[in-house]
């Protein structure tokens, strides 16, 4: 998917902001706190609904105003069809959403049809930071390559709150097990799901690797949430009075880690800072291969400070891949940069207002 028209009003610093972007590199070049990362935000936001610095809709709204608009037009090569969607999020909390002039409650069509990858600043937390975040990046993958993954998703979190909800009204354990069957049944298959898709990343992330030059073998290890060997439904069982004593559900596929090994030790441990941010830019850029090669959709790809997270070297070569991918990629930096021999497509911001050019 290719965005060709973005219009965004009142987010952040960005009072009203129009473009036209190029369908290969995107460079967004201004001053601190001139907007850049605003509008790698507005993206994110078309595509999930939340930036990818925070969920929370009142941070993002324009101070003074009550709601952001936002609002794309997309054009997706592989069916030859242009698709228009917009996102109103108000400071109330409530959202209003659109696809194709229609009214829709949820956003995860436009999600289905345009995947967001963002790589940030702090993207090297994916090495760093808890599982959550390392759930969240094979989730991110699975959903836009397993076509059941979503319904999945969606089945297991309502048991799963309904289940802690009665754990936490200390309910008899009748009821509280009454959730196990469907949580057994949606977690089993998140979980074979997760397993498969780690599978073929973890191919993809060591040919990349190697073609990046790197030093290091990384080793892809998903732990399902519960013993190994043992279904989830008995796992559930045999959990049940751990779970009444910690009054939420402690076994399952929201417990689940993705262990990133280097040569055999977990590469927090092993590696350096740079050495970590270009592994987790090898684990993105594997996403959006496998991306493509599975569903012959390229991801819009945003990289926020590009040039300030790696040397010049790796950059490069970061840059070199996104190039094959043939992915819509927009780049924030405070100078004008001159991206190898690929052709750009310079806007400026300064104050929140955007031009075409430098
Ligand atoms: N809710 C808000 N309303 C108005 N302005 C805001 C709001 N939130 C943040 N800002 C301001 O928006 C401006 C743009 O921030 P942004 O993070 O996009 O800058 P940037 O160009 O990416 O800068 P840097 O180069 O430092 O990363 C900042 O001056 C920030 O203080
Ligand atoms: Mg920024």
């Amino acid at each position: 998917m290719i965005l060709t028209h973005i219009d965004i009003r009142g987010l952040r610093n960005l009072r009203e902001v129009v473009l036209s972007p190029a369908p290969g590199f995107n460079l967004i070049v201004g001053e601190n706190g001139a907007g850049k990362s605003s509008i790698l935000e507005a993206i994110h936001c078309l595509s999930v609904g939340h930036s990818f610095r925070t969920r929370k809709a009142r941070e993002l709204i324009s101070r003074g105003q009550d709601e952001f608009t936002l609002a794309c037009q997309m054009y997706d090569a592989s069916t030859d069809q242009t698709h228009r969607s917009g996102l109103r999020r108000h400071r109330d909390g409530s959202t209003e959403l659109r696809l194709n002039y229609e009214e829709i409650r949820s956003i995860s069509p436009v999600t289905q049809l345009l995947p967001v990858k963002a790589l940030t600043p702090d993207s090297h937390g994916l090495i760093q930071d808890g599982p959550a975040g390392r759930r969240q990046f094979i989730d991110w993958g699975t959903f836009h390559v397993e076509h059941g993954f979503f319904e999945a998703w969606k089945i297991y979190r309502r048991a799963l709150s309904q289940r802690n909800q009665s754990l936490k009204d200390a309910v008899p354990d009748s009821e509280v097990c009454s959730w196990d069957d469907q949580l057994a049944s949606a977690g089993s298959q998140l979980d074979s799901y997760r397993r498969e898709y780690t599978a073929s990343l973890q191919n993809v992330v060591s040919d990349l690797l190697k073609a990046m030059d790197s030093v290091f073998h990384v080793e892809l290890n998903y732990r399902s949430g519960w013993t190994d060997g043992i279904e989830l439904s008995d796992a559930l069982t045999k959990s049940l009075q751990n779970c009444r004593r910690f009054r939420t559900t402690t076994v399952g596929p929201h417990r689940a880690e993705l262990q990133i090994n280097t040569d055999g030790v977990l590469a927090k441990q092993l590696l350096s800072r740079g050495q970590q941010k270009l592994l987790v830019y090898a684990l993105h850029l594997a996403q959006l291969v496998l991306l493509h090669q599975i569903t012959n959709k390229p991801a819009v790809v945003l990289c926020d400070d590009l040039p300030s997270e790696l040397d010049q070297e790796q950059n490069g070569r970061v840059l070199a891949q996104l190039a094959r991918l043939n992915s819509q990629v927009f780049l924030t930096s405070t100078e004008p940069q001159s991206l190898a021999d690929n052709a750009v497509e310079m806007f400026s911001v300064v104050s929140g207002e955007l031009r075409k050019g430098v």
